[in-house]
């Protein structure tokens, strides 16, 4: 298993970040930000891209492993690689999502806590409404971790 860093055609992995974030004009605002990860384990299983906010702060955005590979550490294991490599430029890690089971849970696991929301978030930016296991998404929802 390899964790690289993809410098080049990253647009070979739109499809990728559209998992993590429907809204395509939000997912192009970022593609060619920051740092963008793979996972590699006998094929690409999950990306993601970490963008810097400020001098203390970088953001974890779009993390998507394949559905089929889901729920096998996939995207843990590049959580736990992320903290470790960026420990030494930032103090801090912030992740923003809705306010879903399907990610929050997975996010406290991995270490992060809630820190704060922007209210309507998913109502202002997004062209349709996001229904996730039946909750309708409105606020984002920001978790933060000490490097
Ligand atoms: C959210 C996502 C990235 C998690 O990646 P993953 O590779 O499936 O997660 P992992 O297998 O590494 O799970 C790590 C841990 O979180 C737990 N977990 C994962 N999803 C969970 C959930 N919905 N509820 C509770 N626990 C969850 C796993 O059981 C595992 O626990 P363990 O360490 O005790 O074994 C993945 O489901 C995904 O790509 N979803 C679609 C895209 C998306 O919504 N991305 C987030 C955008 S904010």
């Amino acid at each position: 298993m390899e964790i690289k860093l993809i410098t080049d055609h990253r647009e070979d992995y739109f499809e990728w970040l559209l998992l993590a974030d429907e809204q395509k004009e939000l997912v192009e605002a970022y593609l060619y930000q920051g740092d963008m990860w793979a996972l590699d384990d006998a094929g690409v299983k999950t990306v993601c891209i970490v963008i810097f906010k400020d001098e203390y702060t970088c953001e974890l955005k779009n993390l998507a492993t394949l559905p089929s590979y889901q729920g096998k550490g996939y995207g843990k294991k590049m959580i736990q690689y992320l903290f470790s490599y960026y420990s030494s430029q930032y103090r801090y890690m912030e992740v923003g999502t809705g306010d879903s089971p399907k990610t929050i849970p997975f996010y406290e696991k991995c270490g992060f806590k809630r820190d704060h929301i922007l209210p309507n978030f998913f109502l202002d930016h997004y062209d349709h409404l996001i229904i996730e296991d039946g909750v309708l998404l409105k606020d984002m929802i920001y978790l933060k971790k000490e490097l």
